[in-house]
């Protein structure tokens, strides 16, 4: 019988469908669903188009309608929709409607669903698109999750389960369909996934017997990324026009579809800036001064670009330095190192990322694909994550009382209770701190969230009558953990989300 498995790249800017399974074994391997696009294999543009249409249009269509339409009424276009997840947040669109976020993105689910299924090989097996495995970034809390499994569902998609962005391209770049990821076996490897969204980056290690692949740590950054490096540039050719022109303008930038089509002036900018040292920008009536429009034309050198874009490539670089510490490790220990994600085109980003770690860095194989691929590896191997380190509380002695041992499947799971004493109540306060071992065989602790406190009777009594916090640990469908404590004495409750816990793989 011919079986498919699905796993999802949904990114900030772009989005892609990779399959893999029996049907596609004469493929020899994972095969993506690109957007037909004539210029090749491109992901499809995380972008939506909500316009007179009976359902909006979403990808390239919508993205390159972007400049043209915005100005017409009955048009709205909506970009970078998964950033506005797990925020509450509503997006305005026509007409005074507004839909909430995960609405939003469910388009995009619903888009790539459909182009899968319209692909030779899903038409000629019979097979449909359901379930699949869906990448995150690192730092996406439970409600982030959530959202996407609620806009999977409503395009009528099932999660398998969720996996980290980067963990996801180590994954497809080491993988060989017949001895899956012994080509790296005690070997480390460092992902840096920078995207249009989010900065992520883990280090994953594979055993040395080949039968595990789990991340030893992971750190990112959320909203300084691509799109930031696309404001900084608007902004600096602003200010360029400024003082060039000494006008003092009414409007900054103009009404309508101003802003947009200055933005995508500014992202192509930018993306031209990764191949030559100087790239000229114009947009036909941007600014309104004294009434009258004006053009802007400037152009941008690439030193100009470094300078603007400094902030972000230093945050970038802290953000390797903490992953590496984290995991108690050195660039020398280091194996192997990988880019991917758009933004990782920067060649001011590569360099940053050799005078860490020298000749090693290169850029995952088809970095475009790389993370749908692994994901739809880890789907067709039926590899269900594990929690990789001992997690619990952190005991006043230094030591941790483990609930979460570091091999458990990452399910949903029945609530675990604990009862601790307040041994001191005398600030009304129990203090509970979730920690987990840095890794397997250390014993240092690493701490998880913040301090649980929990409100306590500040009455000293005897240690026979101290007050009893009673404690759940709940492994979420997100596989998140979520912990709450409660104070038997005056029964009030606090709790916490535990979102980054690494991920592992067992491979055999
Ligand atoms: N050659 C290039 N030079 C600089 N930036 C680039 C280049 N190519 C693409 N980008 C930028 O990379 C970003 C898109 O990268 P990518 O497709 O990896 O993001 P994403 O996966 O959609 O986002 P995320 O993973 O953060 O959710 C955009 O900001 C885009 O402008
Ligand atoms: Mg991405």
């Amino acid at each position: 019988m011919n079986t498919l498995s699905f796993g999802i790249d949904f990114g900030t800017t772009n989005s892609l469908v990779c399959a893999w399974g029996s049907a596609l074994l004469g493929e020899g391997r994972p095969v993506a669903f690109w957007d037909k696009a004539p210029a090749g294999k491109r992901p499809h543009p995380s972008v939506v188009w909500y316009g007179p249409h009976a359902t909006p249009i979403v990808g390239r269509e919508a993205r390159q309608n972007i400049g043209s339409n915005t100005m017409n009424m009955g048009h709205a276009f909506v970009s970078s929709v998964k950033r506005k997840l797990g925020r509450n947040q509503e997006i305005e669109l026509v007409g005074g409607q507004r839909k909430p976020a995960w609405e939003v993105a469910s388009e995009i689910f619903r888009h790539l669903r459909e182009q899968a299924q319209q692909h030779e090989t899903l038409q000629q097996s019979n097979l449909a698109m359901t379930d699949c495995v869906v990448t995150v970034p690192v730092d996406y809390r439970g409600l982030q999750r959530r959202e996407i499994r609620r806009a999977m569902q409503r395009a009528g998609l099932t999660l398998k389960c969720f996996l980290h962005e980067p963990f996801a391209a180590m994954v497809s770049h080491f993988y060989d369909p017949t001895t899956k990821l012994d080509g790296v076996a005690g070997k480390r490897t460092i992902v840096f996934d920078w995207g249009g969204g989010t900065l992520d980056v883990c280090i994953t290690e594979v055993s040395t017997d080949g039968t595990h692949v789990y991340e030893v740590a992971h750190d990112g950054i959320a909203d300084r990324a691509g799109d930031e490096f696309d404001l900084r540039v608007m902004n600096a050719l602003e200010r360029k026009f400024i003082q060039r022109s000494s006008l003092k303008l009414d409007d900054l930038p103009l009404r309508g579809n101003a802003r947009d089509r200055f933005r995508l002036a500014a992202e192509n900018c930018k993306i031209a800036l990764s191949t030559k040292v100087e790239e000229r920008v114009e947009v036909p009536n941007l600014f309104e001064a004294f009434g009258k429009l004006h053009d802007l034309e400037e152009t941008m050198s690439r030193g100009k670009f470094e300078e603007v874009a400094r902030p972000e490539i230093d945050a970038s670089e802290s953000c390797v330095q903490r992953c590496l510490t984290k995991a108690g490790l050195t660039p020398g220990l280091i194996d192997h190192v990988l880019l991917v994600g758009g933004s990782s085109n920067i060649p001011a980003v590569r360099a940053m990322m050799e005078r860490i770690f020298g000749a090693r860095v290169a850029v995952a194989n088809e970095p475009d694909a790389a993370i749908a691929r692994g994901a739809a590896i880890v789907a067709a191997e039926n590899w269900m994550p594990y929690n990789v380190k001992d997690v619990g509380v952190a005991l006043s002695d230094g030591t941790l009382f483990t609930v979460l041992p570091g091999d458990r499947p990452l399910v949903p799971s029945e609530s675990q209770k604990f009862t601790f004493y307040c041994v001191d109540p005398r600030d009304g306060v129990a203090r509970l701190q979730i920690a987990e071992h840095r890794s397997k065989g250390d014993r240092t602790l690493s701490n998880l969230a913040d301090c649980l406190l929990i409100t306590t009777d500040p009455t000293v009594r005897d240690f026979r009558a101290l007050d009893r916090i009673s404690v759940q640990f709940i492994v979420t469908e997100d596989a998140t953990l979520r912990v709450i404590a409660q104070s038997a004495s005056t029964g009030k409750r606090s709790e916490a989300e535990i979102h980054d816990l690494c991920f592992g793989l067992k491979l055999r």
